[in-house]
């Protein structure tokens, strides 16, 4: 599947974005190693806090059927310019997918592609912890 058409498919998502507080729409297209698509809208709460990320779904979705290995994200906002995901979403998108592209839509329908490791220097992972289990700096 070529980026355009995964592009296409998050602002397809982006209308399914429940978004009552903000009224910023954002719709995202996980596609997974094995050509897949997972898509995801931001779904926002009450309490503002427990409000969830578009692309948080996405990998949820994801992970929840079992799909562990993906090549890029699309993520489509409403907002004039491009969207870059928050910097939850980066953490949660280097941990569940690894370095992969990320493909920021406008409005038009432009793109721009960047990547996890780029929006995303240096991160804490799960090597981290197996690094400490391996060599505890305590007793
Ligand atoms: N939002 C996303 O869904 N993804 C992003 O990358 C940035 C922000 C949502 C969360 C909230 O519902 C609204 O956009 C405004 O922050």
């Amino acid at each position: 599947m070529n980026y355009a058409t995964l592009a296409a498919i998050a602002q397809e998502a982006r209308a399914h974005s429940y978004s009552p507080y903000s009224g910023f729409q954002v719709g995202a297209a996980l596609l997974s190693s094995d050509g897949r698509v997972f898509t995801g809208c931001n779904v926002e709460i009450s309490t503002l806090a427990l409000t969830v990320c578009a692309e948080r779904v996405a990998v949820f979705k994801a992970y929840s059927e079992g799909v562990r290995s993906f090549r890029a994200i699309a993520v489509a906002a409403s907002g004039p310019g491009y969207t870059p995901p928050c910097g939850a979403c980066r953490q949660v998108l280097m941990d569940l997918a690894g370095t992969i592209d990320v493909i920021l839509v406008d409005s038009s329908g432009r793109i721009e592609i960047l990547t996890t490791a780029e929006l995303l220097p240096h991160p804490f992972g799960p090597e981290n912890l197996r690094r400490l289990h391996d060599h505890p700096d305590t007793p």
